[in-house]
């Protein structure tokens, strides 16, 4: 997502109209339910769970914009061609390697990605036997499908719409552009007398924060987190947690036989996710582009996200066998992917567009917008190139 400014969540977000708060009510109905049905709170991985993906009413499953000027936010294959340009030249090395293969694209929002990614390929003549989209959002499936059909109809048969991971493995790229920062994670605050998880419970009919003494597995990550780091967390401080990330790569593992899955996203190593000075975490909501961190407002109509730790997801996908390949931020990435090359072919653009590709990339790779925030982090199996995406700078050695 582009930068916006952080605000107080009630100050100035522009209201939503009714249609948009009777949806948001069933979902706050759906969510009290839940939480009474487990004696009074549930895990915030749980709640933001439901907050985005409930079936018809979560954020994502549900029919709001999102995506663009007209929605909350604006992520980098919306913002401008070139950067799925880039990522085609990095898929076109890949298949090349490989001989042939299928591009597995994880939540493609409008379907942005997957069109111009397939219009570069076909220019280098380098098309994936198949682009297969995971999408978990019945509504943003229907756009894309609309979207590809108008844009691109000519490569329509070779696009697949999965629900679920598909059960066949496949040898190619998969590919997950601002996925890591969408998926459901704990909260944990450091006290006095110990780690508390942060849940979600209900107080004067209204969504609070509900501090319970952490236990089990959750205790376990948050006390080998202090160990791993050599810190000691002060106390109140905040942050949160994805335990569920190595069960979501088991499922990845299993589906690439052979070839590399990429993650855009923006996030941090983890001696930088859990910094002692980043007392409140990285939990952030966005709504007409208005970013605040209240998560219990606009309940379904606005979007929750975490920044994404590359240390843990190097990590974790080291201990069920993928080899992490390369990290770096998205500048270099996209420099590394022929940036300056493609812009070159800009040459013959009128003197309007050229300025407006060049307030694109400026976003993109200007450290203080996209390039800097955002990394990019390589996982392979029974794929040992070098990826042209990393040879200018590899960070791994800062995970
Ligand atoms: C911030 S949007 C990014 C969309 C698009 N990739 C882009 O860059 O414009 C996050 C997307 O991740 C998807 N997503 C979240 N969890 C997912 C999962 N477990 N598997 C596949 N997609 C998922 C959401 O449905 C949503 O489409």
């Amino acid at each position: 997502m582009t930068q916006s400014k952080l605000i107080k969540a009630e100050s100035t977000l522009p209201v939503p109209d009714q249609h948009a708060l009777i949806q948001s009510e069933k979902l706050i109905n759906r969510i009290k339910e839940s939480i009474h049905m487990q004696g009074g709170s549930i895990s915030f991985d749980e709640y933001m769970k439901l907050a985005l993906y409930e079936p018809g009413l979560g954020y994502y499953s549900a029919g709001s914009y999102k995506f663009g000027a007209e929605g909350d936010f604006v992520t980098a294959p919306e913002l401008s061609p070139i950067f799925s340009q880039c990522l085609a030249n990095q898929c076109e090395q890949i298949l090349n390697d490989l001989g042939a293969g299928t591009i597995l694209e994880l939540g493609a929002g409008t379907g942005a990605m997957a069109r111009d990614i397939l219009l570069e390929l076909e220019k280098q003549n380098s098309l994936p036997e198949q682009y297969m989209i995971l999408e978990i959002s019945a509504d943003l499936k229907q756009r894309q499908q609309y979207n590809l059909k108008e844009t691109i109809p000519h490569l329509f048969d070779r696009m697949v719409w999965l629900d679920t991971l598909p059960e066949k493995g496949i040898t190619g790229v998969i590919l997950a552009n601002e996925v890591l920062d969408s998926l459901p994670v704990k909260r944990f605050k450091k006290t006095s007398t110990g780690f508390k998880e942060m849940k979600v419970g209900l107080g004067d009919n209204q969504f609070v924060w509900v501090d319970s003494y952490a236990e089990g597995e959750l205790l376990k990550n948050i006390e080998g987190l202090e160990n791993k780091l050599s810190i000691l967390f002060p106390d109140n401080y905040i942050s949160e947690i994805n335990t569920q990330l190595v069960q979501w790569l088991n499922g990845l593992k299993k589906v690439l036989n052979k070839g590399v899955m990429i993650f855009i996203d923006y996030g941090y190593s983890a001696p930088e996710y859990y910094h002692p000075e980043r007392m409140d975490g990285s939990l952030l909501c966005h709504y007409r582009h208005r970013v605040h961190a209240d998560p219990f407002y606009n309940i379904g109509l606005q979007d929750i996200t975490c920044s994404a730790n590359f240390s843990a997801l190097a990590e974790g996908a080291d201990s069920i066998g993928f080899h992490v390949n390369g990290y770096t931020n998205q500048t270099y990435f996209l420099f590394g992917c022929g940036l300056e090359k493609l812009l070159a072919n800009m040459d013959e653009l009128g003197i309007k567009e050229q300025t407006q590709i060049a307030q694109q990339v400026r976003i993109l790779t200007m450290p203080e917008e996209m390039g800097e925030r955002f990394k990019v982090m390589a996982l392979t199996t029974e794929y040992d190139n070098n990826l042209k995406g990393f040879a200018l700078m590899d960070q791994r050695v800062r995970l």
